[in-house]
């Protein structure tokens, strides 16, 4: 009962969404996405305390408030550059939740059509900004979770190929271009070549692999460390524990050492330490990694460890004077 043929949404989005024209990507506000601050976090872990040194890369600070927005945008540049996304075809696509909300900016700002599938369990400051940049919103089965809206919109790209390209983030290289191409130098650059661990959420597996991929090229003893939810149901919106889940290609498995899995409430009390100890308001997926890197610098003394802090907290959505 919860996917359903996008057309047959409402009326009045797809006549503004078939209206709309693509115009280049080479958008100053577009340009805006990457580039982010790259933070200690010595306060959490003093280097002369702990015995290594934890930065977070600030990913909420994205356009639309999250790492997504860099696979977003790689996906699109492919697109419209190749003529696969243009005048009379929509982007389509299944999501978590924050790369719908990047599709979404792009394709108002951009001018192309944006349909996407999104697990109804997805915070509702998602759905809040999809219908803000107007974007079609198919609310998918909670129980099946990404997975299941995966299926969903793979079915409906199958069935009107004409009308729609299917982005497919889970299995399109651009997902881990992106990421090789942006977020991978960059940290290189911001770390002046001292990073010795990447500790980063997988999702689709695009950052991981791709900034992972990038860091090893320049310093083959790298290591790349993966973190998963400790089991199949957890509250990490956007990670995936991959034991149960369907086996993205994005995710690149000879570029990841190790994985980390961290349980739910352990990353939950991380989120609560980040915003108190370092004044930074950050997502469930971003305790995770730093829940992590805490436990992979502990093992490895010396070591130089980056932990990407892939969104925002929700922690402005309910806020009542105390
Ligand atoms: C909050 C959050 N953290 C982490 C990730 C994982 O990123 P990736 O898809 O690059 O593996 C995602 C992806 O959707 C996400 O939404």
């Amino acid at each position: 009962m919860y996917a359903s043929d996008p057309a047959a949404l409402n009326a009045a989005g797809t006549t503004l969404l078939s209206e709309r024209r693509p115009r280049c990507a080479d958008d100053p506000f577009v340009r805006a996405i990457g580039g982010t601050p790259l933070v200690p976090l010595h306060r959490l872990a003093p280097p002369a305390e702990v015995g290594f040194e934890l930065w977070g890369k600030a990913e909420f600070r994205n356009p639309t408030g999250s790492v997504k927005d860099r696979a977003a945008l790689g996906i699109v540049r492919a697109a419209l550059a190749d003529g696969r996304l243009g005048p009379g075809r929509a982007l389509l696509d299944a999501s978590s939740g924050n790369t719908a909300v990047a599709y979404a900016m792009l394709g108002a700002r951009l001018g192309f059509g944006v349909v996407v599938y999104v697990p109804r369990q997805a915070a509702p400051d998602r759905w809040r900004r999809l219908r803000a940049y107007g974007a079609k919103v198919v609310a998918t089965d909670p129980a099946e979770g990404t997975d299941g809206a995966q299926l969903a919109a793979r079915a409906a790209a199958a069935a009107a190929p004409d009308r729609f390209f299917y982005a497919d983030q889970y299995n399109n290289p651009a997902n881990a271009g992106a990421h090789y191409a942006t977020t991978g130098p960059e940290l290189w650059r911001q770390t002046q070549g001292r990073i010795t661990h990447l500790v980063a959420g997988v999702g689709t597996g695009g950052t991981v692999s791709g900034a992972g991929r990038y860091l090893k090229e320049r310093a083959p003893g790298l290591r790349v460390v993966g973190v998963e939810p400790a089991g199949p149901i957890h509250g990490l919106e956007g990670l995936k524990h991959l034991p149960t889940a369907l086996r993205p290609g994005a995710y690149d498995a000879s570029v990841v050492d190790e994985t980390v899995r961290v349980e739910t409430d352990e990353a939950l009390a991380m989120v609560e330490r980040l915003g108190v100890e370092e004044g930074l308001a950050v997502g469930p997926s971003a305790g995770a990694a730093v829940v992590a890197a805490l436990e992979v610098g502990a093992a490895r003394p010396g070591s130089f460890l980056v932990a990407i802090l892939p969104d925002g907290g929700r922690h402005g959505e309910e806020g009542t004077p105390p």
